[in-house]
Parts: C-alpha cells; structure tokens; sequence
C-alpha cells in the first residue's frame, strides 16, 4: 500500500483562511485578538518559529506583538512583565518562547502566565483541565495532529496509538488527546524496553523524539497512521523527520511529512486558541 500523504500546509491555510474571515467579523464588532510573543536571547530557531508567528498573526488579521529581550533578562523581570501582560486587555494570549536561558526557572514562567491568556496551553491548570476531558486551551501542536486525523476522517476510537516521546509539549498532550478521542495509548520512550513490539502494533504512530530517520518502513504496521513531528537538519542543512519517509510510506495508510506536515499546524492552533481567547474574554 503507498500511504496518503496528510499536507498540514494545506490543512493549515484552509484553517487560516476560516480564522481570517472570523477575525474580520470580530473586528467590525471591535474585538481585536491580540497576541504577545516574548523571545529572550538570540537562537536562531526560535527567532525563526517567532517569525513565522509573526507572519500568520498578520495575514488572519490577530494583533501580534513581539518583545524581544536580551539573555541577561533577570527571572523576577521576565515574571513582572508577564503579570503587567497578565492585567493588559488588549492581551488575549501570551507566549513566552521555549527554551529559556538556563537562569530562569521555566516551570515559574508557565505558571505565572494567567491560565486565561495560556494559549501554548502549558499551563498546569489548563494540563488538569485537559486530562479530565475539560474544554481548555490544547498544547498546539498535539492539538493540530487531532486536526490533521479528523481532516481524513481517520477513526481514532478504539485504535491503538502508539506515542514515541514524552515531552511536556508534544509527546505527552497528545496522548492525552488522542485518549480523550477514545484511543488506546501506549508511550513509549528512551528507557522503554522492546520498543519494536510496540511500534509494530501501532494503528496510529506519533513519532516525537528529535532523531533524523528514528523510523523507518520495516518498524511500522501494514496500514498504520503514521505522524512524523520531528524536525532535524540533515548534514546537508534540509529539513528532516524522525521517520525515513519513502520507505514508511510504503507500509502506512497515511503519513505526514516533513517539512509540510505538522509544523504549519502548530502556529495555526497557536492562532486558534489567541481566536478562541479574545471571544471568552469578550464573551
Ligand atoms: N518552543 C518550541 N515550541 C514551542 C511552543 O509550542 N511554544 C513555546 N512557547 N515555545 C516553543
């Protein structure tokens, strides 16, 4: 079987373009969503991923503003901005860009950010609400490979899915979202035994571990979803997966890719749940 191939750039712009014409309504009812992203220090990639928000706020009409601060920012004024961006109203959502220098403690950052402008959705309050079913701000980008799977119609109840990785902001969200649709949830990680007997009973595979071609066509079974959240530069310099693409794709029913795959997704449910936002506070 060769898998079809799920264009999260395309799901992306559609979603975008719907979010653009919704922005334009609220505004002529003179709510402006607004958006304040913080980036402390100089990496190139998150001044990149920073750019990139940027540019999707501009083009769906939300109100981005941008706070750049040098590396020497002090814990205590990083946490006083965000509570005056706390009480601000224009501010709807507030993203303070990960990771932080290793002076500031980034589990007090997250706490401090108000779990109503907490659109990453990393916030405890908003992970309890999550885990017990509640309607709340999603971790953006588990919460775009949900909406990659609905755009196939892709059944999620009862199948087994299958998660490689556990980080806070990929791997272990979207566990809980995929149980919440009622799947069966396995992770698995770097200390985990067998793996391969896991990953061979995968119906839907989510791939979240940050290595070039972890992956690859022999692991996987016949039919299985595969979702490569990865995003690793080849010697070359190009953008790769975690999984070797060409040879899962002969084995999956479905497979992203990378880049187009779930990356556009993360900053359009970043603009979904800013949206989303602006609309409670303005409820
Ligand atoms: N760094 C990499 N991904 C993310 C994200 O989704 N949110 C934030 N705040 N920082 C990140």
């Amino acid at each position: 079987m060769a898998a079809e191939v799920i264009y999260g750039s395309e799901l992306a712009q559609s979603m975008r373009d719907e979010m653009k014409e919704e922005v334009q309504g609220l505004r002529a009812n003179g709510i402006i969503p607004g958006l304040t992203v913080v980036l402390i220090g100089e990496d190139p990639a998150s001044k990149s991923y920073v750019l990139g928000k940027q540019r999707a706020s501009e083009y769906v009409g939300v109100e981005s503003d941008l706070i750049t601060l040098p590396e020497s920012t002090t814990e205590e004024e990083l946490l006083t901005l965000i509570s005056e961006l706390n009480s601000k109203e224009s501010v709807h959502g507030i993203l303070v860009q990960l990771p932080l220098p290793s002076h500031i403690n980034e589990q007090k950052v997250i706490e401090t950010i108000s779990p109503d402008k907490d659109v990453d959705g990393f916030h405890p309050i908003n992970i309890g609400r999550m885990m017990t079913g509640k309607d709340t701000f999603f971790p953006c980008t588990p919460y775009g490979i949900i909406q990659m799977l609905k755009s196939k119609d892709i059944e999620i109840e009862g199948k087994h899915a299958v998660i490689i990785g556990r980080s806070n902001i990929v791997g272990k969200p979207v566990g809980q979202l995929l149980l919440n649709e009622n799947a069966t949830v396995t992770y698995c990680h770097s200390r985990t035994n067998g793996m391969e007997q896991f990953i061979a009973q995968a119906d839907i595979l989510i791939v979240a571990v940050g290595i070039e071609h972890f992956i690859n066509g022999d692991n996987i079974k016949d039919g299985a979803v595969v979702i490569d959240v990865g995003v690793n530069r080849t010697k070359e310099g190009k953008l790769t997966g975690d999984v070797e693409f060409e040879s899962a794709k002969e084995k999956a029913s479905y497979i992203t890719p990378v880049p187009k795959g779930v990356g556009p997704m993360t900053i359009t449910m970043l603009l979904h749940n800013t949206i989303k936002s602006a609309k409670i506070h303005n409820g």
